[in-house]
Formats: structure tokens, C-alpha cells, sequence
């Protein structure tokens, strides 16, 4: 099969905002505890955080990670992960049903995010709180007053506010397992009152409303319509959520899903606007995409009921889900003029890219590469291209290409980037590329991944998928489904 990429210098989409390179940390299973923290492993820094964990983090070059939940945030007392360990409480986390003995909080996570080079996006309790704890946590990590939740902060050891820019009002509040869960009335007014709190207590926060828990959602797009018209003055996103599985065994529709996620991207943007001109506003609400991935691996798996850190949602990725995240990238990649952040969720253990064992290793599953890959490179300014190539139909009747490409260029670095996966799963593409204002562009790397079994895995002992060097020759073929990286230097 052959394709063919028509790119012009001068058509931008916009410049990508590196924060759709995030990542998600909550309290669930073994995401902290087991995972980025574990005080008796050999590899633990004075703070107990993992140090083999933290340079793979660190591989990734994530800008901002959200935390601490999640679905666990709605049950959460964030004044019990913080001053002296000794004294803070067990407690029932009915969330995932587990036992959170709160060694780590806020204090603590904010040493983690600084040595992993990122910003936090901190998420606060809609569930079972409300505007005053809200504000209380802003004043704790973000003010230099002589004030009780400042000072609380202070006598904890830390002089220096923590600086945290970017917060959540609550997360899925629409969905029914939810504690606190709320209708569209109820959460719209509940967050604007917060947010109002959050913002006098500190005006520089950046605030995020919870969009739908996913597309499906019965009440998707009125949620989001109804709970902007009430906050729309006072955020500055709204959240979307996603996430696939390959649960039919149909690899060909799996692969398609990102088309489907560029649709949902749109529609969410479209209800922004809609009630922009509704209030007859000049303000854009943007799009947080602070939840996606591929998660179906370790749906109904069992495990003790209060168990602390239990091994939950500890899905092992194939070569194919690899594929679908590429896919998914390019997506937020193609969308930045609305998308300004997204979250991989989750970042370790807890449907993750890097895995541990208790006590042992740490090691990276299969959709690591076409992560880091993405942030490490795909940062500057996105193009509108033209494709040309051949397309197939969904079952859901969508038109899927057979290649899902972003372009993007960074005038700093005079490097232009291609991402590309090829979907199909029996023929290869030769791919052309037609630059104008790039001149003198040469290619100097294509990265590749790629294996002949779609399903296979990554383990603590054999990394069976990882990225390969493809020799520059004067035809570029991209392998049956695979996903490819073409850097040029111009
Ligand atoms: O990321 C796992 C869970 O998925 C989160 O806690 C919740 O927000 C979502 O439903």
C-alpha cells in the first residue's frame, strides 16, 4: 500500500502545550505504596521513594502528574496524609476497598514531583466535602500567610509554599459509583461556589471542572453543558476521560478507537463554544484530557477486601495496546489547539507503563516507547496535513485510514517529527513525504516498534517489545501494524 503526507509549514493546527504529556498518580492499589514509594527497598532514597522507579519517570520527561485520585479523592481527608507519620490515621478507602494508612500525602508527593522534574495537578474532595476544605488545601499549599493552614504547612518542615498552579473540582462526579456522586445541578453548583473559595483564596490557580467519566456516559453533553453554564467564569478547563479495551478480541476495531477519541475531543470543544455564544463570552474553556489509556487486562481480577496496596488494575500491556496508545497520542497531539493537558493513567503498577515487584524490580510494559518517544519529541508546533491513503470501516461504521500520522516541528531544534502508526495487519506502506518550507529536510532517524505477534508483552525479564533503528534508506516503509517515529533535521 502506498500514502502520501502533504505538509506545509504554514499550516498550523497550534503549539502543542507539553502538559498533554502528563501522567496520574493515585492512592489506588499499588500506584504510591509498592510503587513510586517503598521505604524497605534497597533502592529507596532517605524519603522511602524508589529510585529505579523515579529514573524511568524520569525517561518519560512527564510535566505534570494528577494526584492523588481518582475515584479515591472523593473519600479522601487530605489533612491525613500530612505532619507527623506517626500520627496519622488508617482509614477504610472505600473507593477501591482497600486500607490507606496515609504515609504519604501532599507533603511528601511534592518532594516525589519535584525530583521527577514535574508539576502537580491536584485534584480536591467533591464527594464527601466541600468549598471550605477546598480553600483550606489551597491556603496550605500555596500561601505565605500568617494563617492557620499555612503555618499548619510550616510546622510540617516546609517554609516555601509548594506553588501548585493546576486543580481539579472533583473527579467523575457523574458516575454513580462515585462517592458524593452528584447530578449536573448539584456538581455545577457545588464547584462554582469551591472554585469561587479556591480563586479568592488564591487568584493565580488554573482550575479544572469534571467533564463526563466517559463518552458513553447517559448524561454525556448535557453534563458538560449544564455544569459550564453554571462555573464557565471561573475555570479554565473541563475534563475528559477515556479509556479502551480490546474486550471482542477484534484487533482491527481496537485499533480504530482513536478516531472515535478525536470525535469526542470535538464534541466536547463544540459544547465549550456552544456555551461561550450562550453567554455571549470572549473567554475559551480548554480541555484537560486528565484520564486515557487502554484498560480491560485486569477487569474482575480478585484480591482481599481492606488489604493495603493490593495488586488491583495491574494490567499487562501487549504489543497491540502499544499500538492504540500511539494512535492515541497522535490524537491529543492533533488536537492541541483545545487539548492543553492530558494524563496517561496511570503512571506505575495501576494500568501503567512501569511496572514493580514488591521488594524487586521495576521494568517498562509495552506502551512505554510510543509515551516517551512522544514527549521527548513531540513538542513545538503541530501541522494540519493531508493524507492521502486508503481507508477501511469500522464496525461502528467509522472511516478508519490505514495510517494515523502528527506532524510536528520545532523551529529551536530545527527538527521535524512524524508519528505514524500504520493499522493495517497485513500489508506494509510506503509512505512519501511532500514537504514545502522545510528546506533541506533530511531524515536522520526512524524509530520503529514492532513485533510479528501482536499480543506479545514485556515481563521483568524479557522487554520482548521495545524500539528498534531502522536504516535510512530513499524509501520509507512503515511495517504492517506498527508504530513508527521519522525525525528530520532541517
Ligand atoms: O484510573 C482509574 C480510575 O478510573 C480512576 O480512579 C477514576 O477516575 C476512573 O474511573
Amino acid at each position: 500500500m502506498k500514502a502520501e503526507l502533504i505538509i506545509d509549514k504554514n499550516f498550523k493546527i497550534g503549539e502543542i502545550d507539553k502538559r498533554i504529556y502528563g501522567s496520574f498518580i493515585e492512592h489506588l492499589g499499588r500506584a504510591v505504596y509498592g510503587g513510586i514509594y517503598e521505604p524497605t527497598h534497597e533502592k529507596a532514597d532517605a524519603n522511602g521513594f524508589r529510585k529505579d522507579v523515579l529514573e524511568l519517570v524520569k525517561k518519560l520527561n512527564v510535566p505534570i502528574v494528577r494526584y492523588p485520585g481518582g475515584n479515591f479523592v472523593s473519600g479522601y481527608n487530605w489533612e491525613d496524609g500530612t505532619g507527623d507519620k506517626a500520627k496519622r490515621p488508617k482509614k477504610l478507602e472505600l473507593a477501591w476497598a482497600s486500607t490507606e494508612t496515609n504515609e504519604v500525602g501532599i507533603d511528601e508527593f511534592q518532594e516525589w514531583a519535584k525530583q521527577a522534574n514535574a508539576e502537580i495537578m491536584m485534584a480536591v474532595n467533591l464527594g464527601t466535602r466541600g468549598p471550605q476544605d477546598a480553600q483550606n488545601l489551597v491556603e496550605y499549599c500555596n500561601l505565605n500567610t500568617d494563617t492557620y493552614y499555612a503555618n499548619m504547612r510550616k510546622k510540617n518542615g516546609f517554609k516555601e509554599p509548594f506553588g501548585i498552579k493546576t486543580w481539579c473540582l472533583g473527579n467523575e462526579m457523574d458516575g454513580p459509583w462515585q462517592i458524593g456522586h452528584k447530578t449536573a445541578e448539584e456538581y455545577g453548583r457545588i464547584a462554582t461556589e469551591t472554585a469561587k473559595l479556591m480563586k479568592l483564596a488564591d487568584p493565580d490557580i488554573e482550575l479544572v471542572a469534571c467533564g463526563s467519566s466517559h463518552y458513553n456516559m447517559p448524561t454525556f453533553a448535557q453534563w458538560e453543558f449544564t455544569v459550564l453554564d453554571h462555573i464557565y467564569d471561573y475555570v479554565d478547563y473541563i475534563s475528559l476521560h477515556q479509556y479502551y479495551g480490546n474486550q471482542s478480541d477484534n484487533t482491527v476495531d481496537f485499533l480504530a478507537r482513536s478516531v472515535h477519541m478525536d470525535a469526542f475531543i470535538k464534541s466536547v470543544a463544540a459544547i465549550c463554544d456552544a456555551v461561550k455564544a450562550k453567554k455571549h463570552l470572549d473567554k475559551t474553556i480548554n480541555l484537560s484530557f486528565d484520564e486515557w489509556n487502554v484498560w480491560f487486562h485486569s477487569n474482575g481480577a480478585k484480591f482481599d477486601k481492606w488489604s493495603v496496596a493490593p495488586a488491583i488494575l495491574e494490567d499487562v500491556y501487549t504489543f497491540e495496546d502499544a499500538l492504540v496508545v500511539g494512535c492515541m497520542l497522535i490524537t491529543l497531539q492533533n488536537n492541541c489547539d483545545r487539548v492543553k493537558m492530558a494524563c496517561l493513567a496511570q503512571l506505575v503498577n495501576v494500568i501503567a507503563p512501569i511496572m514493580t515487584e514488591n521488594g524487586g524490580a521495576a521494568w517498562v510494559q509495552t506502551i512505554f516507547y510510543p509515551f516517551m518517544y512522544s514527549s521527548l519529541n513531540g513538542r513545538g508546533t503541530a501541522l494540519q496535513t493531508i493524507t492521502k491513503c486508503d481507508s477501511y470501516k469500522s464496525t461502528d461504521n467509522l472511516t478508519i485510514p490505514y495510517i494515523e500520522t502528527s506532524v510536528i516541528y520545532n523551529e529551536d531544534k530545527r527538527e521535524l517529527t512524524v508519528f505514524a502508526v500504520n493499522r493495517s495487519l497485513d500489508e506494509d506502506i510506503e509512505l512519501s513525504l511532500n514537504l514545502e518550507g522545510f528546506e533541506g529536510a533530511k531524515l536522520e532517524e526512524h524509530i520503529e516498534l514492532y513485533s510479528d505477534n501482536l499480543k506479545s508483552i514485556n515481563t521483568k525479564e524479557n522487554e520482548a517489545i521495545s524500539p528498534k533503528k531502522r536504516e535510512i534508506t530513499e524509501k520509507i516503509t512503515l511495517k504492517k501494524h506498527s508504530w513508527n517515529m521519522l525525525l528530520y533535521k532541517y
